[in-house]
């Protein structure tokens, strides 16, 4: 009977190192420790045995059962741990792999040159004032001090729409007549940052739309030395502290005296080179004092206001900065234009 437990214990633990998973290890515990296995059927029997002889096989099956329940225990706590650690394993983040290269958003560069172009301006205390897109005969001509059949109005090519009077802007300056009518009595001075359209060729040079950016100052005693001073101190802050500045008399109906600023040219130097024509200079915006008809047209007495007015195409300026060839590229959408900036 002992060898018979012996023997019942030595296969049990022999049978033990081939479990490899808890499913495995469940089933060795039900074949050698559940109700029906052979120790368990035993000790269910030690009764039958005769007196003297139970003491010894009693003492020696439990024996077998209590080293049976060990192994089970010792083997259980092993399979957790190798489970965990296969766990581990297959989790493991490998800080040796290349990365997955993150393709970046970025502003698109009209914006950046818009930004670069407000930023200045805030510092110099204008502030952003947002003008519609579709406007009036009226504010896009008229109250600028172009009555119907004014010649000057063939300067801007026109979309018309089917309504009559709705038109889309061909300039930000419609803007100016807003600001005023809405600022009235205050002192003014606002930048008008915003799309415009023309109906017009589309070349290298011109696109039926494009941003411009309006500047309006009006208060009591503006004159034109706060006009060129202002410009002149924009062209340094944004293209450099040596850059020289050239005002050339122009016309606009809705200005007067009218002027165009020119900038060094920045790629020779001033030398003549291709972006500037060979004429060492650039040409960057339109400006003048606000003519007396158009400050009373938004509200302002003339005999006691003055002001001044610029527009700018800041697409043109990032063109001439980044020399961008074709100002088509800046709304075709093309990643490979888009992401060198
Ligand atoms: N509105 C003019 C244009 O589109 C530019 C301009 C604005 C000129 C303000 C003078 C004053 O060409």
């Amino acid at each position: 009977m002992i060898e018979q437990l012996e023997q019942i214990e030595a296969s049990a633990l022999a049978a033990l190192p081939a479990v490899s998973d808890s499913a495995g290890l469940e089933a060795w515990r039900v074949t050698h420790l559940g109700r029906s296995s052979p120790l368990m059927s035993v000790l269910g029997d030690l009764g039958k045995l005769p007196k003297e002889e139970r003491p010894a096989i009693g003492q020696r099956g439990n024996q077998a059962k209590r080293a049976l329940e060990e192994a089970y225990t010792a083997k259980a706590e092993a399979l957790r741990q190798a489970e965990m650690e296969h766990a581990l394993r297959a989790g493991a983040l490998d800080v040796t792999l290349p990365g997955r290269p993150q393709r970046r958003g970025r502003l698109h560069p009209a914006v950046q040159g818009l930004r670069e172009i407000s930023a200045v301006f805030a510092e110099m205390g204008f502030q952003i004032y947002r003008s519609r897109e579709v406007e009036s005969d009226d504010y896009n001509f008229g109250l600028l001090n172009m009555p119907p059949h004014h010649p000057a109005r063939d300067m801007w090519d026109t979309f018309y729409t089917t309504t009559p009077n709705v038109i889309l802007r061909t300039h930000t300056s419609p803007g100016q007549i807003h600001a005023m009518r809405q600022f009235y009595p205050e002192p003014i001075r606002v930048i008008l940052p915003g799309m415009c359209y023309r109906y017009e060729q589309i070349t290298a040079r011109s696109d039926i739309q494009f941003y411009q950016v309006e500047g309006l100052a009006v208060g009591r005693r503006i004159t034109l030395s706060d006009l060129k001073g202002t410009l002149s101190d924009f062209a340094r802050r944004m293209f450099g502290q040596t850059v020289r500045t050239r005002f050339r008399a122009d016309h606009f109906p809705f200005t007067e005296p009218s002027a165009e600023m020119d900038v060094e040219c920045f790629v020779c130097g001033g030398q003549g080179c291709a972006v500037c024509k060979q004429t060492g200079w650039l040409e960057i915006l339109g400006c003048g004092m606000v003519h007396p008809t158009v400050l009373a047209n938004g509200g302002y007495d003339p005999a006691v206001f003055s002001g001044f007015a610029f527009g700018m195409g800041p697409q043109r300026i990032t063109m001439l900065k980044h020399r961008i060839e074709d100002i088509r590229y800046f709304f075709q959408d093309d990643m490979r234009f888009l992401e060198q900036f």
